[in-house]
């Protein structure tokens, strides 16, 4: 067995696992992030791409955001889209110059996998068998094969970044875990297409037909979504309906709709709010995906990540430099309050705009009337836009 040696034991190279390594660096604090996939599946893999201001402001302190500033696309607002009419929310206006970022997810992760390859600290990919252990001694170790070759990292603590299906959360007794889990009874159905974006801002769709969600992901390339069951059968959707049904659900009465392009992917996922409470246990923190999943109507599960790594490693930076563990000790409320508020819009969000198969017709024209309010009130407008750029 290859013994290896650190403060932190990261399990998970996606945006958490990476940019707590990096974050942990720029403090003195060692790191060994060891991954399941390999770099190219981890990069390739399309996610969404909306940034906080916030999580924008971090990756640029923290030195990673250099690219993200020239190439990522600044919004001011967004549109709702009802009724056959757009209206724009004017974030900015309402959160004192406050923006949103379009910048991919895989773009975040290929700067932050390079970041960690220049900072020298190791990374291995294409990891099996990963096991955690010890996590409620002083003293934690993970176990994983690498290259067919067994290896032990003892470290100090563990940081389970492995995202929804990982093991760390799944290391931890059932009845240490408080489970809160919402399934909807809707998915997306995303495609990225060539086609230049044919508008500014993204634009969120309620349709009789259902949702759909007009994004980018840069001058040239329209990122769409619409809504289907959760377990859609993409062979039901050629190129020519996906477009037809886009165009139908997203086209308003001025004439607006989006450009068609040749598909260069297309994707189903299912949609669920969770949350596992607490985030720590002993040595072993969780942050992530690995400790909530959000719908992503809200575009908020890059920035919790952030945001809890952020906290976790102010945490682990406070313990080094001094010994005072009540950082640490607060990690998991202080993460949870932010999660929850995030849920609760991300929640908000889904509902306002998804058909759900079991609405009545009292809550479609209730549904209605909460786009009118919200798209006609300066104060609900602030409301939205105060958590949607966090
Ligand atoms: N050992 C090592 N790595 C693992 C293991 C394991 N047993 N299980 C999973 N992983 C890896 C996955 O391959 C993945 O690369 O952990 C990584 C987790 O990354 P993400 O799923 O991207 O989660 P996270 O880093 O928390 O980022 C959250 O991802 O799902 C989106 O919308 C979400 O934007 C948010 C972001
Ligand atoms: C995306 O561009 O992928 C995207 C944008 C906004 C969302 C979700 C996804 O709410």
């Amino acid at each position: 067995m290859k013994q290896l040696k650190t403060q932190v034991g990261i399990v998970g190279a996606g945006p958490a696992g990476l940019l707590l390594g990096h974050l942990l660096h720029l403090q003195g604090i060692d790191s060994i992030i060891i991954e399941h996939r390999s770099l190219e599946y981890v990069v390739e893999r399309v996610r969404a791409g909306v940034l906080e201001q916030g999580t924008v402001d971090l990756m640029r302190d923290a030195g990673v955001g250099e690219r993200l500033l020239r190439e990522g696309m600044r919004h001011e607002g967004i549109y709702l889209a009802f009724g056959g009419e757009r209206h724009r929310v004017d974030m900015a206006m309402a959160t004192g110059g406050r923006a949103i970022y379009v910048y991919g997810q895989n773009e975040v992760v290929k700067d932050l996998s390079a970041a960690r390859v220049a900072t020298g600290r190791p990374l291995y990919y294409e990891v099996d068998k990963v096991a955690v252990h010890g996590y409620d001694t002083p003293s934690p170790s993970i176990t994983f094969e690498a290259g067919g070759e067994p290896h032990e990292i003892r470290c100090d603590f563990i940081a389970g970044c492995d995202g929804f299906h990982g093991v760390c959360r799944q290391s931890v007794p059932a009845a240490d875990l408080q489970v809160f889990d919402r399934v909807y009874p809707f998915g997306w159905l995303g495609i990225l297409a060539e086609a230049a974006p044919s508008c500014e801002e993204l634009v969120y769709s309620l349709h009789e037909r259902g949702f759909a969600l007009f994004s980018m992901r840069s001058h040239s390339i329209t990122r769409l979504y619409l809504q289907c069951a959760p377990d859609e059968d993409l062979a039901k959707w050629p190129d020519d309906r996906v477009w037809e049904e886009l165009q139908i659900r997203l086209g308003t009465s001025d004439g607006w709709k989006p450009n068609t392009g040749r598909i260069l992917q297309k994707s189903v996922t299912g949609m669920r709010s969770f949350v596992a409470e607490p985030m720590r246990f002993g040595r072993l923190f969780l942050a992530g995906d690995a400790a909530h999943i959000v719908p992503p109507t809200g575009a908020k599960g890059l920035n919790l990540a952030a945001s809890d790594v952020r906290y976790l490693c102010d945490a682990l930076a406070a313990f080094y430099r001094t010994g005072d563990e009540a950082l640490l000790t607060g990690y998991s409320a202080k993460a949870l309050r932010r999660i929850w508020k995030a849920q609760r819009f991300s929640w908000w969000m889904t509902s306002m705009l998804h058909l759900d198969p079991a609405a009545s017709a009292f809550d479609r024209r209730r549904q209605m009337a909460e786009l009118d309010y919200v798209t006609g009130s300066e104060a609900a407008m602030a409301s939205l836009s105060e958590s949607y750029v966090g």
